[in-house]
């Protein structure tokens, strides 16, 4: 049991891949290096998977594989999410039985929403996301031309961090399959994912206007 994990997770080995290899295309830079009040997005977000799990791996890109961060586990991300979850997935220890995967854009995710997904996966679920009501209608589109609109009572925005049974996660991303989150690849596997309340601040860091004081 790690020093920062809660009394909740006693006996249950949780651990932590954090991604932050991306490139920050749609931001300009990569965003999870910028500064966000005294300290950095990443470091807001390394510290939520510390204060509520056993151990962390932090999954960055290759150039930054040697830089000095406070996570258990450093490994080199990939060309997509995807791929970069699953390096930081064949870095946790194997009897590991539970595992968080966080974006290391969401800086703002608390403590309190990882032991709510953790608390779901122990209950028995193979997997647990944050979700809320979307506020906006959401078209399915073909391009200009909008296909349909998909009744907004069924629908929920998603977010990070996302629990797992360890095994389902590994099954899940064993084929090497891309998607937007790891959900996702549970559910193509046929595995349970329950939604739990997410947090309204909890939102990703897409554009420099996401940031207080950058437009
Ligand atoms: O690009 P997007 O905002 O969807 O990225 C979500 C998270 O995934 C970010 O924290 C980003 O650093 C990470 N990521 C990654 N490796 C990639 C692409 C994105 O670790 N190749």
């Amino acid at each position: 049991m790690g020093a920062g994990s809660t009394d909740q997770n006693a006996g249950v080995s949780v651990w932590a891949v954090l991604v932050a290899a991306g490139s920050g295309a749609r931001f300009g830079r990569p965003k999870q290096y910028e500064p966000l009040g005294a300290r950095r997005v990443l470091d807001w977000s390394l510290d939520a998977c510390r204060a509520a799990c056993d151990g962390v791996v932090l999954v960055v890109a290759a150039d930054r594989a040697g830089d000095d961060e406070k996570a258990d586990i450093i490994v080199a991300g990939g060309a997509t999410r995807s791929d970069s979850v699953r390096a930081g997935l064949a870095a946790v220890p194997p009897d590991a039985d539970v595992v968080v995967v966080h974006d290391a854009a969401r800086p703002y995710a608390t403590p309190a929403l990882f032991e709510a997904v953790i608390a779901a996966v122990r209950g028995g679920a193979d997997g647990a996301v944050p979700g809320l009501p979307p506020a906006d209608t959401i078209k399915r589109v073909d391009g200009h031309r909008v296909v349909e609109t998909p009744d907004r009572a069924m629908l929920v925005a998603v977010q990070t961090p996302q629990a797992f049974r360890a095994d389902v996660l590994r099954a899940a991303h064993a084929g090497g399959a891309d998607a937007t989150d790891d959900a996702a690849l549970v559910e193509a596997a046929g595995g349970t994912v329950v939604v739990v309340p997410g947090e309204r601040d909890n939102r990703k860091i897409t554009h420099p206007s996401d940031l207080p004081g950058e437009r």
